[in-house]
């Protein structure tokens, strides 16, 4: 006999069954019968853990909706209605759909403005090699001596114009805060970007920028780059931070610094806002 036999209410089997386990200890009954009772037991214990969930937000529902109606009824809670506006805002605004940059997008471009250290390199090669098979154009940012990824708003607008008179389908690559186009009354492109844990992403930069590859890179580029301290070079990361130096502090709110050194991933979403920085 299993508790689930039973037709008693939740409460009721519990008991019953709890009685029958203790029974069970003094008969020594057979160990599969007290396996499937200890299963029974279980099933039962998670039965009424949903049915207090259930009923604990069942209880909380209400008193949102009776929030809502007194919020709708007087006039003087309109703050709380504010609130609850803004919730349902900020919910519709996760939809799936809202959030598919490519059903509203305007051009068929791929604007791929790519966060530094998340991997935007391989993905800028794989997109390359997909644009020969599937013939979109590629299209590339040539590599400057200092990337400005927040600029002023002529030059936002001297990008977005040359973007917007690329052919399609097509993809763009630029490391640049997110540009508005539709500010500048140009047609909206496919934004893409990618994001990486913030502390791996620093000390990949810190390393990156140590690596002799990438002088050999930079010095190709433009042969006048000064060839740093070897002393700077050799530095771990770990030193730097326990010491305390200058380019290992990371100190929130600094702006001085934010944009030359990759810190923040934010602004390549936000975009050339002063609040963005
Ligand atoms: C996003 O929008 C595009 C274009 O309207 C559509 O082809 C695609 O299926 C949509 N993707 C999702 C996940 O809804
Ligand atoms: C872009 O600019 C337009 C026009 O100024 C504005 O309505 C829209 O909210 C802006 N979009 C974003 C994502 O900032």
């Amino acid at each position: 006999m299993t508790c689930s036999d039973k037709g008693y209410t939740r409460i009721n089997i519990l008991s019953t069954c709890s009685r029958s386990v203790e029974t069970a200890k003094h008969k020594r009954i057979f160990i599969s019968k007290r396996t499937s009772e200890l299963v029974a037991l279980m099933a039962i214990s998670s039965t009424l853990f949903l049915f207090l969930h259930t009923r604990d937000l069942h209880t909380r529902l209400r008193s949102l909706q009776s929030v809502t109606n007194s919020a709708s009824t007087s006039g003087d809670s309109t703050a709380m209605e504010n609130d609850i506006d803004n919730f349902i805002q900020h919910d519709q605004k996760l939809e799936a759909y809202s959030l598919n940059n490519t059903g509203h997008a305007k051009k068929e471009l791929i604007f791929f403005n790519r966060v530094p250290k998340v991997g935007s390199q391989t993905f800028m090669e794989i997109l390359r090699l997909l644009s020969l098979r599937n013939q979109f154009v590629f299209y590339q940012d040539h590599v400057q001596r200092v990337e400005t990824i927040r600029l002023a708003e002529t030059e936002q607008l001297r990008v977005a114009s040359m973007v917007s008179k690329y052919d399609t389908p097509s993809v763009f690559i630029k490391h640049i805060s997110f540009v508005n186009f539709t500010k500048f009354y140009l047609p909206e492109p496919i934004y893409i970007n990618l994001v990486r844990d913030p502390v791996e992403r620093v000390i990949s930069w810190y390393y990156y920028i140590r690596a002799p590859w990438y002088y050999v890179e930079r010095k190709h580029a433009f042969p006048d780059t000064p060839l740093p301290d070897p002393n700077w070079l050799k530095k771990d990361f770990e030193t730097c931070v326990l010491r305390g130096d200058r380019e290992c502090r990371y100190t929130q709110g600094e702006k001085r610094e934010g944009i030359s050194d990759h810190r923040r991933q934010t602004m390549f979403f936000c975009g050339h806002d002063e609040e963005c920085t």
